[in-house]
């Protein structure tokens, strides 16, 4: 008999504003699932629940192309089946690829008996998002696999770390609109100038100092970014709009989610995280384009096993 588990794999917010592919954060919804079969056959299969058109080939797909490799290390004549439920849209910034690729890793670790640790499983996922945009980033798998919120202070070699916060309500907003990540990649400036980079280092240390801190104030001021955001808000319809008028209804601050199109804003209770959805849906009902709003929390276990 083939033995099967099923993940819940949450989305990831990456950037937290400042932090440009070296911090990101792990959501309580929304949530992908996944089942994931160990099978005697060798190879990987991928396919959708849901009728997302989901790459045939597992080496082109986030899910498949870690197990691959995670397979080619074992070098067992072994397999994985794996079926995905999406609620997670692709393109929307939120993470969708990482969901797939470290959801994918979790559960085959877990079917294998658990041989490998957290990091082993990022560097797995990282090939997933190789695929998805062409970058190893780990600011969505890392969240996305340790929970909570994390910095990735080096990529080769490996090196995360969990950064502990308070209590934090977010609020995003997805416009139905699809940017690709390897897009946004493409259009960013290749340089800095180092009154900017000083000005990004502070904001990056202040909000890990903030969040270490339960300073709400410090997270707030922090959430500033003078490099990416100013290119990259210009994909997204009322932009400046949302944050501006978020920041008004009482959000600490925040700013594109990952590459975009969805915009987050963090918020200090349950309440003020609500004001800032009604204001989000006000602007995007006004603009006249679809869009989801989510108000959620901080996801502390990252993928679950159920
Ligand atoms: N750090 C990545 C980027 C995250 O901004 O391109 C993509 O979700």
């Amino acid at each position: 008999m083939k033995k099967k588990v099923t993940v819940h794999t949450p989305g990831t917010v990456a950037n937290l504003v400042c932090g440009f592919d070296i911090l990101g954060l792990c959501l309580d919804n929304p949530c992908d699932i996944m089942e994931v079969s160990l099978c005697d056959e060798p190879g990987v299969t991928v396919s959708s629940k849901d009728g997302f058109s989901l790459p045939t080939d597992p080496a082109k797909n986030t899910a498949g192309a870690p197990l691959i490799e995670m397979l080619a290390e074992l070098g067992q004549p072994i397999g994985f089946e794996v079926t995905i439920t999406k609620q997670i849209k692709p393109g929307s910034g939120i993470g969708s690829s990482a969901a797939s690729a470290a959801g994918a890793v979790v559960a085959a670790n877990h079917l294998l008996g658990s041989p490998y640790s957290k990091e082993d499983l990022v560097r797995f996922a990282l090939f997933g998002e190789k695929v998805a945009s062409g970058v190893k980033h780990a600011d969505n798998v890392a969240p996305c696999i340790y929970g909570g919120i994390t910095l990735i202070r080096s990529i080769f070699p490996l090196d995360i770390v969990t950064i502990p916060a308070p209590a934090l309500h977010v609020t995003a907003v997805h416009p139905l609109i699809e940017v690709r990540t390897s897009d946004a990649r493409q259009i960013l400036r290749k340089q800095v100038l180092l009154k900017d980079a000083i000005r990004q280092w502070g904001n990056i240390a202040g909000l890990v100092a903030g969040f270490m801190k339960n300073d709400y104030d410090l997270i707030g001021r922090s959430l500033e970014d003078v490099i990416i955001e100013p290119v990259r808000s210009m994909l997204i319809p009322g932009f400046d709009e949302v944050k501006e008028k978020c920041k008004s209804a009482g959000a600490l601050g925040g700013g594109i989610s990952g590459s975009g199109p969805s915009i987050f804003m963090l918020s200090k209770d349950k309440p003020t995280a609500l004001a800032v959805e009604k204001t989000m849906q006000e602007i995007y009902t006004r603009i006249g384009l679809d869009h989801h709003t989510y108000v959620t929390t901080i996801n502390q276990q990252g993928v679950k096993i159920i």
